[in-house]
C-alpha cells in the first residue's frame, strides 16, 4: 500500500447529506466511493426476490451471506448489481427501503457486511471514502478521518423528499427517515459521534461548505 493512502469514514443517519458529500469528497481527492448502505438494500432486494419474509430471520442470514454483491466504487458511476442482476434503481424503491431493517438489525447480516465492506475500502492502492452508520466505529474505527455528519429533523426530511423528488407521501418520508432511524440505531449507534470522531452539523450548510471542511480536516490527518 502507498504511504500516502487515504481512508475517509462518514457517518450518519438519512438526510444528513453523507451521501452526496461522501461522493464529492472521493472525488475531489480522487478516492473511491463505498456507499454501504446499497449494500444492505442490495441485499434486502435478494430476500424479497427469493419470497423471503423479512421476518424470517433464518432466510435473511441465508440470503445474506450467499448474496453476490457488485457495486460501483467510482464516484462518478452509479450501479448495483446482486446476484448477477442490475438493481441500481430497485434499490431505491419504497418497497427496499421499508424491508432494508430487516438485514441491518440482525447481528449475523451485519458481520458478513462488515466483513466485505472493509475488503472493498482496502481494494484500492489511493485509499476510499466510505459511508454509512457503523464506518466510525466498526467497520474502519482505525480510518485516518472519521466524521459523523448530523442534521436536525427538519433538514434530513426535507433533503430526503428533494432526494426522491417529492415522489413518496409525507406519511412515507417519515417512515424513511426517522422509523428506519429509530430501528436502525438498536444495533448501532450513530447519533453521537464516538471518541476522535468529528462531528459536523449540516442543518444550515450547503454542500460545498461540508465537502470543503472535511477536505480540510483530510489534509491534516493525511499520513
Ligand atoms: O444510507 P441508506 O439509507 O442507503 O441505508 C440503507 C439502510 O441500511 C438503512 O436502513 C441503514 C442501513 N445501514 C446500516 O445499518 N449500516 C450501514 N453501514 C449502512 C446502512
Amino acid at each position: 500500500m502507498p504511504a500516502d493512502r487515504l481512508v475517509i469514514a462518514i457517518d450518519g443517519p438519512s438526510g444528513s447529506g453523507k451521501s452526496t458529500t461522501a461522493r464529492e469528497v472521493a472525488r475531489r481527492l480522487g478516492l473511491s466511493y463505498l456507499d454501504t448502505g446499497a449494500m444492505y438494500r442490495a441485499v434486502a432486494v435478494a430476500f424479497l426476490d427469493a419470497g423471503v419474509s423479512p421476518a424470517d430471520t433464518a432466510a435473511v442470514i441465508e440470503a445474506t451471506t450467499s448474496a453476490a454483491i457488485e457495486l460501483s466504487l467510482d464516484p462518478d458511476e452509479r450501479w448495483v448489481r446482486v446476484n448477477g442482476r442490475d438493481v441500481t434503481e430497485q434499490i431505491r424503491e419504497p418497497r427496499t427501503a421499508q424491508n432494508v431493517s430487516a438485514v441491518a438489525t440482525i447481528a449475523e447480516c451485519r458481520a458478513d457486511m462488515v466483513r466485505r465492506q472493509r475488503a472493498l475500502m482496502d481494494a484500492d492502492p489511493r485509499g476510499c471514502v466510505a459511508e454509512g452508520r457503523d464506518i466510525t466505529t466498526v467497520v474502519y474505527p482505525d480510518a485516518d478521518l472519521r466524521v459523523l455528519l448530523t442534521a436536525s429533523p427538519e433538514a434530513r426530511l426535507r433533503r430526503r423528499s428533494g432526494d426522491l423528488g417529492g415522489k413518496v407521501s409525507e406519511e412515507q418520508l417519515r417512515d424513511q427517515v426517522l422509523r428506519r432511524d429509530a430501528d436502525d440505531s438498536k444495533l448501532v449507534e450513530f447519533q453521537t459521534a464516538a471518541e476522535g470522531v468529528h462531528l459536523i452539523d449540516t442543518s444550515d450548510m450547503t454542500l460545498t461548505e461540508v465537502v470543503d471542511a472535511i477536505t480540510t480536516l483530510a489534509e491534516e490527518a493525511r499520513p
